[in-house]
C-alpha cells in the first residue's frame, strides 16, 4: 500500500470548492427514480442519462471531484464508445465505485441490516482498479426508532465498513467510509446527535482495530438533523453548528475530508447546511458534499428521458454542483438560487 498516493487522492477527492456526484444508484434505486420521472429503467436510458451527467463541462470540471458509479455503469460506454470511466477521467474527476452489496436483514435484530459483500471483494477491487477506480464507496445503514438501534447493528456494521476499508487500501482505492443514520423517524436533532455519535466512534474504533490508515480514507456520514417526520425541524444554524460539534468529537483530524450524504434533505437545505457549517470554521479537515439525491432531483426532472431536454438538464446539474461548490467554501447566497430560477 502507497500511503502518499491515498492521501493524494483522498485530499483532492475533497478538494475545496469541489465534492463528489454520488451517481452510484442501484438498479432498484435508479428505477424508483426513473418512474417518478415517467421513464423507463433500461440499460440505454440509464447510460443516456449518467452520459449526460458526465458530459456537462462546467460541472464536471470545476466542481465534481469525483464521481461514484455502479457497478453496471463502471463498464459502460457512451453512445459514441467512449467508456464512461474516460469521460469522467477528461473531465478532470476521479472515477469511484461502490462496492457493497446492499443490506440484508440482521438475525435476531427485528427492523435492522447489516450491509454485506465482502466476499470476493479483494478480486472485485483489483478489477475495478484496472478499470480506473481510484476510490470505492460502502454504505451501512442504521436506523433510529423505537429500542433501535440496538448496539449489535452498529457494531455488525463498524467491523464490516472497516473490514472493506482495509481491503481497499491494500488495493491502493481510497475507501469511503459512510456509515449512514437515516433521518426517516420522527426522533428529534438531539437523538440524531446520539446515535451518530455512537455510530461514528464504534466506527473509528473497528477502523483502528484493523488497522486502517486514517489518511487514506474519506468519511461519508449524516448530519446531525431532525428526523423528517418530527415536529420540532431544527434551524439551518442549529444543523450547522451540531453537526460541526459532533463530527469534531468524533472524527481525528488525520482524516482527510468529511464528504455528507444529502439523506432526504431537499437540495437547498442541504447546501444551505453545507454552506452554514463553513462559517463555523476553520475546520480540521476538508468538508464537502457527496450527494445523490440533492444534485440529481433537479437534473432529472429537467431531463425527463428526453433527448432534446439533455440540455437542459446539463444546466440543471451544473447549477446545483455550482451552488455545493460555493457551499463547501462558506460563499452561498439563496439569492443566487432564486437568480438562476
Ligand atoms: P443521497 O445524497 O441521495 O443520500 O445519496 C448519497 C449516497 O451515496 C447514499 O449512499
Amino acid at each position: 500500500m502507497n500511503l502518499t498516493e491515498l492521501n493524494k487522492v483522498a485530499t483532492a477527492m475533497v478538494a475545496s470548492g469541489k465534492g463528489i456526484l454520488a451517481a452510484d444508484e442501484s438498479s432498484g434505486t435508479i428505477k424508483k427514480r426513473f418512474d417518478a420521472i415517467g421513464v423507463e429503467s433500461t440499460e440505454e436510458n440509464r447510460r443516456d442519462y449518467r452520459e449526460m451527467l458526465f458530459r456537462s463541462k462546467e460541472a464536471m470540471s470545476q466542481f465534481i471531484s469525483g464521481v461514484i458509479l455502479y457497478d453496471e455503469t463502471i463498464w459502460q460506454a457512451a453512445a459514441d464508445g467512449t467508456p464512461l470511466v474516460k469521460l469522467i477521467e477528461s473531465s478532470g474527476a476521479i472515477p469511484g465505485i461502490k462496492v457493497d452489496e446492499g443490506t440484508q436483514a440482521l438475525p435476531m435484530c427485528p427492523g435492522e441490516t447489516v450491509t454485506v459483500g465482502l466476499d470476493k471483494l479483494a478480486e472485485r477491487l483489483k478489477k475495478y482498479y484496472e478499470r480506473g477506480a481510484r476510490f470505492a464507496k460502502w454504505r451501512a445503514v442504521i436506523d433510529i426508532g423505537g429500542g433501535i438501534p440496538s448496539m449489535t447493528a452498529i457494531s455488525v456494521n463498524a467491523h464490516a465498513l472497516a473490514r472493506y476499508a482495509a481491503l481497499c487500501q491494500a488495493a491502493q482505492i481510497v475507501p469511503i467510509v459512510e456509515p449512514e443514520v437515516l433521518m426517516d423517524g420522527d426522533h428529534d436533532i438531539d437523538r440524531c446527535y446520539d446515535v451518530t455519535s455512537r455510530v461514528l466512534n464504534k466506527t473509528f474504533q473497528e477502523l483502528r482495530v484493523q488497522r486502517v490508515a486514517l489518511e487514506g480514507m474519506v468519511l461519508k456520514p449524516n448530519m446531525a438533523i431532525s428526523g423528517k417526520k418530527s415536529p420540532k425541524q431544527a434551524s439551518v444554524e442549529e444543523v450547522a453548528e451540531k453537526t460541526v460539534r459532533l463530527l469534531k468529537a468524533c472524527v481525528p483530524a488525520a482524516v482527510p475530508g468529511i464528504a455528507f450524504l444529502s439523506g432526504g434533505q431537499s437540495d437547498e437545505e442541504a447546501t444551505a447546511h453545507l454552506n452554514a457549517m463553513h462559517k463555523l470554521g476553520p475546520l480540521p479537515w476538508g468538508l464537502t458534499f457527496s450527494y445523490g439525491r440533492a444534485l440529481q432531483a433537479a437534473p432529472q426532472k429537467a431531463w425527463s428521458g428526453k433527448a432534446e431536454n439533455v440540455a437542459a438538464g446539463q444546466r440543471a446539474f451544473s447549477h446545483r454542483a455550482r451552488m455545493n461548490g460555493l457551499a463547501s467554501r462558506g460563499e452561498w447566497q439563496s439569492s443566487l438560487e432564486k437568480k438562476a430560477a
